[in-house]
């Protein structure tokens, strides 16, 4: 990418000139690059305004998630949690990013038992007691993107249950600590797993996070099933979602002949994933969306 010269205004737009702005930031991530790491394309690296733009569609997207928690349970079906991201998103003056997304019917994914991911909303899907559920919200508001998904318990589940939906959140927690800027990736996706490993757990490989915020799925794409001081260089302004998906049997995924987006496991073992918006800060991290 061709740097503006030192006195010119820096690519930014902050106004400032490029040698009071990104000058040091570009040569540290040339730095890395010569390293032979991988490292962000500026597109990646969101302006502060854009992501105080991100951060008010994660409020929505919380909110959203927030009422789904107040409503849900036994006998509701996954179309009458639909219903409510609907409506709720629209009453904040927001669309819901899956609605016709790459031609998604619904406008959240529910993601029952071993759905491991975009479960498709329907009137003939009834919460039973001892489910576990997967309710991802995405959110477009102004323009910007948000994407977080949280498990719910229906009722009384089973320890086995209980647990994995425990463990698939510690897991994005130990994800979150890793993250901070000039780490890898590959830091955060390695504190995943290892955790899901020492649980008797696995993390879906073909599956992952992704840059999120002026579009819905952005790259990177953020695999979990990676080393540390490997994958992408983080740096701060870069947004992006932790979301593994976490298997209580095997990582293999399996997807039905009748529909192009629901995926199972493949041995029918439970599935678990919660999902956050995070953005890399000059200190670490903050959650966007959660
Ligand atoms: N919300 C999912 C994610 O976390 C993507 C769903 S795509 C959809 O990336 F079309 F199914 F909504
Ligand atoms: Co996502």
């Amino acid at each position: 990418m061709k740097k503006p010269e030192r006195n010119d205004p820096c690519w930014c737009g902050s106004g400032k000139k490029y040698k009071k702005c990104h000058a040091d930031f570009d040569e540290k991530i040339d730095h890395f690059r010569r390293l032979g790491c991988e490292v962000p394309t500026r597109e990646m690296i969101k302006t502060p305004e854009q992501i105080e733009g991100i951060r008010e569609s994660g409020k929505i997207n919380i909110a959203v998630l927030d009422y789904v928690a107040q409503h849900i349970g036994a006998g509701m079906s996954t179309e009458d949690i639909d219903r409510l991201v609907h409506s709720k998103t629209l009453e904040l003056g927001a669309i819901p990013a899956p609605l016709n997304y790459e031609g998604f019917p619904k406008s959240v994914c529910t993601s029952v038992n071993d759905q491991v991911c975009h479960g498709i909303p329907d009137e003939s899907v009834i919460l039973q007691e001892g489910d576990i559920i997967n309710v991802d919200v995405s959110t477009i508001y102004k323009g910007y993107f948000s994407d977080s998904s949280r498990m719910f318990c229906i009722g009384q589940v089973s320890p086995e249950a209980k647990r994995l939906v425990e463990v698939a959140k510690e897991c994005v927690e130990k994800g979150l600590e890793q993250v901070k800027p000039w780490g890898f990736l590959g830091d955060m996706g390695q504190a995943v797993h290892d955790h899901a490993k020492a649980n008797g757990c696995t993390v879906v490989e073909e599956i992952g996070g992704h840059g999120v915020g002026l579009e819905f799925h952005e790259d990177p794409f953020v695999s979990y099933v990676t080393r540390r001081g490997e994958e992408m260089l983080m740096v701060p302004g870069m947004v992006f979602t932790i979301e593994p998906m976490v298997n209580a049997g095997d990582a293999d995924v399996v997807m039905m002949e009748d529909d192009d987006w629901i995926v199972y496991t493949a041995d029918g073992s439970l599935s678990a994933q919660w999902e956050v918006t995070v953005a890399v800060t000059e200190t670490g991290y903050q959650i966007l969306a959660y």
